[in-house]
């Protein structure tokens, strides 16, 4: 567990932030990395693997399903001695996927494409999230997943004996790469041939990943280029060969790379870079919001890491913030950034509108609420219209100070330590410690970019 303490009292910043900084490496290729390395023959060597909690959740339901893995703590190295997807076993006990969505829905696609029984459950968090989205398209293409949770939530029931998933076409009504994932994987466990469409393009590091292994799948224009005409749609084939194990290098993850882009943002003055972080066109919404408030991005060093995902060093230069519209189809690319974005909107100049964002609902809490409570606390005028979010920003008058529960989400708790750099007074946030889900060392980071050193510092 974390050291992080539960309630914590947070410095304005009172300078601009500058620095340089490897942000943790990204939980969602993280964790399948250790899923397809747990699956293929042979060693998989994982370099720069997460450090949240998120992540081990997901070694730990491997683990429990048999597979022979070692992380080293210090340096984030893991290494899997994969014997093929005929290493897992069936387990009996419920395999608990903490607070982890992903851990939950790409395991699940995989045990039922295994023909392996399984429970999974989570944490108070995860068991009120919707986890029909999986089990309904699984099951219409031949899987027996059953969702027994009152409200379509955890827990989820693999009856891998029971029924055989047999692939085919699926149109998704959410563009979620969870769900996509779930399919893909199986398909992949069954070796039999899957075609996903979606409204817009979710998040690729699956086919990525996939593809590195060898596997021959296929995929529209539009996880290169977004905004490509048409349907994004990805086409895995019958595929029956083993995975080989392999070399993956995992990105810094540009979701808690989004908190120090941000807060750079806010503070004039500010240069910060973030090595190496993940580049992927499907997740560069935070970058592309950035330059429409005006601050200025620059990307170094383009490159693609051991495993296929693209890379670079991003360096944000602040300067005056003006108001931005995010229209929905947007949202799938920042789905995770959406609070520090709102953040971002109630500091600049003018009405910032952010549309579509239903989703946001159904996270590890209601964020669409959470943030609307967040920027209130803070003194901003806000207000949520249907799915969307309208802020007045304060043109660059501090926040007022506030007290702000984060409610164990994560994003939230990010949201909020950011949204006290720029308040009048010291802020409150309590629950800070579930930031150990993906990004433990957030506070430490902020604190080694300030100029101007806190005070009263709190952080251990
Ligand atoms: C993730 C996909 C996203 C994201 C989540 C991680 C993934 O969820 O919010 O944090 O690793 O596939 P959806 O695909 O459900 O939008």
């Amino acid at each position: 567990m974390s050291q992080l303490p539960h309630h914590i009292t947070l410095e304005p910043a009172y300078g601009p932030l500058r620095g340089t900084i490897r942000v943790p490496g990204d939980k969602s290729v993280s964790h399948r990395a250790a899923m397809f390395g747990a699956i293929a023959h042979g060693e998989t060597s994982v370099e720069g693997f997460g450090p949240g909690e998120d992540n081990r959740s997901t070694l730990a339901v491997l683990r429990d399903l048999g597979a022979a893995l070692h992380l080293d703590e210090a340096t984030g190295a893991l290494r899997i001695q994969g014997r093929g997807p005929e290493g897992l076993r069936a387990a009996s006990a419920p395999l608990d996927c903490g607070n982890s969505g992903t851990t939950l829905r790409l395991m699940t696609g995989l045990l039922a494409g295994l023909r392996l029984d399984a429970t999974l459950i989570g944490d108070a968090s995860l068991s009120s999230r919707p986890m029909r989205r999986i089990a309904d398209p699984l099951n219409a293409l031949g899987a027996a997943v059953e969702v027994t949770g009152a409200r379509g939530t955890p827990p989820v029931h693999v009856r891998g004996l029971a029924a055989a998933f047999r692939g085919g076409h699926a149109a998704l009504t959410v563009a979620s790469a969870q769900v996509k994932s779930a399919l893909l994987l199986a398909a992949l466990g069954a070796g039999v041939p899957m075609r996903v469409e979606e409204p817009s393009p979710s998040r690729d590091h699956t086919e990525v990943m996939l593809r590195a292994f060898g596997v021959p799948l296929r995929s529209s224009p539009h996880y290169e280029h977004p905004d490509a005409p048409g349907t994004p749609w990805v086409d895995l084939p019958a595929w029956g060969q083993p995975l080989q194990g392999r070399r993956l290098e995992v990105p810094g993850d540009i979701s808690s790379a989004a908190f120090l882009l941000v807060a750079a943002a806010l503070l004039p003055g500010s240069e910060v870079c973030l090595t190496a972080c993940g580049a992927t066109p499907t997740r560069a919404g935070v970058l592309d919001v950035l330059r429409d408030v005006g601050v200025e991005v620059r990307l170094e060093h383009v490159r693609r890491l051991d495993g296929g995902e693209p890379a670079a060093d991003l360096r944000v230069r602040a300067t005056p913030l003006h108001g931005f519209h995010l229209p929905p189809e947007a949202v799938p690319r920042a789905v995770d950034e959406i609070p520090v974005l709102a953040v971002l909107a109630a500091f600049a100049h003018g009405t910032s509108r952010l549309c579509g964002l239903a989703e946001l609902r159904v996270k590890e809490c209601d964020r669409l609420e959470r943030t609307r409570a967040l920027l209130d606390a803070a003194g901003c005028q806000v207000a949520i219209l249907g799915d969307d979010l309208l802020i007045h920003g304060r043109g660059g008058v501090p926040f007022t100070p506030f007290d702000f529960d984060a409610t164990h989400d994560h994003r939230m708790a990010a949201a909020a330590a950011v949204a006290s750099l720029v308040a009048s007074g010291p802020c409150r946030v309590q629950n800070i410690d579930c930031l150990a889900i993906s990004y433990p060392g957030l506070l430490r980071d902020l604190e080694a970019l300030r100029t101007v050193p806190p005070t009263h510092p709190e952080i251990p």
